[in-house]
Parts: structure tokens; sequence; C-alpha cells
């Protein structure tokens, strides 16, 4: 039987300390679903399009890796693309208390679905979408944080706005 596990979140915009979660991700998983919230309650900087294709990029085109977007509940998301795992990455232990909350009430809503966390690569552990995006808007450089394609994004973007 495939393995197939959900990778979900907002990815406003993808890190290095996602593609490190991903990388590894395909050592214990057949098969990996990335999948971006399209949330239009939540102010994003990029659109769902625009998160889609820097995802894309950024993963390059491993058969194994797909991503696509979701709205309304991440269980019934998981369940049409058959997932029976969600994947997490944790960072810090402030991480910890949302995502403990999150992986009961998904476990209730769908119980066959099991959460699983990975630990961020330690390189990147310090490392979130908010704190790249604060520091790219004040000129800050965020290169090493990010893939090639999300900086060039984000530099286009503040400098734009
Ligand atoms: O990267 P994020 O923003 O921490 O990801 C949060 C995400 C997308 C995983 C979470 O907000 C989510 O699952 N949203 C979908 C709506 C949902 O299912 N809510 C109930 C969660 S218990």
């Amino acid at each position: 039987m495939s393995r197939v596990a959900i990778y979900p979140g907002s990815f406003d915009p993808i890190t290095r300390g996602h593609l490190n979660i991903v990388e590894r991700a395909l050592h214990v998983f057949d098969r990996l679903i990335v999948g971006v919230l399209d949330n239009s309650k939540k102010t994003a900087l990029f659109s769902v399009d625009e998160r889609l294709g820097q995802i894309r990029k950024a993963v390059g085109d491993d058969p194994r890796i797909e991503v696509d977007h979701f709205d309304g509940l991440l269980v019934d998301f998981a369940e049409r693309k058959g997932a029976t795992v969600l994947l997490r990455g944790l960072r810090a232990v402030s991480d910890f208390d949302y995502e403990f909350q999150m992986a009961h009430m998904n476990k209730k809503l769908f119980p066959e679905m099991e959460t699983m966390f990975m630990m961020t690569g330690e390189d990147f552990f310090y490392v979130s979408s908010r704190l790249v995006k604060e520091i790219a808007a004040l000129g800050g450089d965020v290169s090493a944080l990010v893939p090639e394609n999300v900086f060039t994004a984000l530099t286009g973007k503040y400098k734009r706005s």
C-alpha cells in the first residue's frame, strides 16, 4: 500500500524550512501532497496561484510530489486525496500548543488520519514565513531563508509597494 501524506500550510511564502521537511518526508512517504490553504479571510502577501507556482518551482518536477490548494476543512481535503497522514513541521516549544490542539481536533473529525510531526532541520528552526516577510519588507537579506524564486518574488513585491 502506498503511503500518502498531506503537508498543509499557508506557505505565504514557502521557506527553506518547509523545503527541508518536504525533502525529508520523501524518505518516509511514497507520495507527498503539499496543500496550500486558500483562505480568503486571512490576508496573504501572495495569492494562492502565486504560492502554488512558487512551491512547484521550488520542489522541482519530482513525480512523488503534488502541489494543490484547498479551502474548507483540511480533513476533507485529505480524505479526497486519499491521504491518511497529516505531516507538520515542529520548530520550537511555542509551536506545540497550537499543533497539539489541531492534531486532536483533526483526529476527532477524521479518526483514520494520523498527524505526524517532523522536527524542522536545525538550520531552519528559527525561520518562519511571517519573519521572512517582515525582514524582507524592511530591506533585510532573506536570501538564505527562502528558495531563489521566492527571494526574487519578495524583492519584486516590496520594491513595488
Ligand atoms: O502554515 P499554517 O498557517 O500554520 O497552517 C495552518 C493550517 C492550514 C494547517 C490550518 O489552518 C488548517 O488546517 N486550516 C484549514 C481549516 C481547518 O481544517 N481547520 C480546523 C483545524 S483543526
